[in-house]
């Protein structure tokens, strides 16, 4: 096995745009929140331009892309409407998810084999602005081959079976065998979804995972302790993790 890469930990920040949008008011501040992760030792944010605006507005995307210092990593559709407002914010990186209005977060992977010719274009897109771009994807073999043939540059394996039965081995086997075809074929690979200080340290121990997107359990924690502290906290279960490798 090739030594572990170095695990980067991307904060997703919408959830502080949620209880902004609870009162439509200008707190908090999703922007103040990255800059804040950031000084806490994020290495990435990442924020969600959803189709319905329930948490991040268009205002905040720009707002980002100004004024993130890591690396900023857009969650949306493949919509030519999202397309449209990548090409103007210019991110780091896109991360492709599904969306449906009537869901209460991002439920499942993409289905990339669905509309071929769409994803081929959005690829196409980005790379030509200069964006990487990641496939949100069910840890699937199918669907980690089709990201690949389609041109992504990245996948995000979806953590949300495992953390809804972190103990079925099952789950934490499909991850680590989706990561690992991943990486034989040349893609970077990152994951995410319901991730906390509980359950991270599986996920963290995967050798070939890059890159960790984290959002409601860093917002939620961060109630309590504060939101640099939590990020501080996550990072330890993560280092943790990959210490006993
Ligand atoms: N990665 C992706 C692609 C997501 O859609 C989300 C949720 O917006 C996350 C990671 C973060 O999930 P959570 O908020 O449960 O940590």
């Amino acid at each position: 096995m090739p030594p572990a890469i170095t695990q980067r930990l991307y904060i997703n920040i919408d959830h502080v745009a949620t209880i902004r949008q609870a009162r439509r008011t200008d707190e908090p501040d999703p922007v103040e929140a990255a800059l804040l992760c950031e000084a806490a030792g994020a290495d990435g944010i990442t924020a969600h331009l959803r189709e319905d605006r329930r948490h991040i507005q268009d205002h905040d995307v720009d707002r980002l892309a100004r004024a993130v210092k890591t690396v900023l990593n857009l969650e949306m559709a493949c919509t030519h409407e999202m397309l449209a407002i990548a090409e103007r914010t210019r991110p780091f990186q896109v991360t492709l998810v599904p969306e449906r209005r009537e869901e209460v977060t991002t439920e499942g992977g993409l289905d990339v084999t669905r509309d071929p010719a769409l994803m081929r274009e959005c690829v196409q897109r980005l790379t030509a602005a200069g964006i990487r771009t990641s496939f949100f994807i069910d840890p699937d073999a199918r669907m980690v081959e089709a990201s690949k043939a389609l041109g992504a540059h990245a996948i995000e394996l979806h953590t949300g079976s495992y953390c809804h039965a972190p103990g079925n081995p099952e789950r934490l086997t499909a991850l680590q065998h989706s990561a690992a075809l991943g990486t034989a074929l040349g893609l970077h690979v990152h994951a995410g979804h319901g991730l906390t200080v509980r359950n991270v340290g599986p996920v963290a121990a995967i050798p070939e995972i890059e890159e960790l997107n984290i959002g409601h359990s860093i917002v939620s924690r961060s109630v309590f302790v504060g939101i640099e502290a939590a990020v501080r906290e996550m990072h330890v279960a993560m280092r943790a993790a990959r210490a006993s490798l």
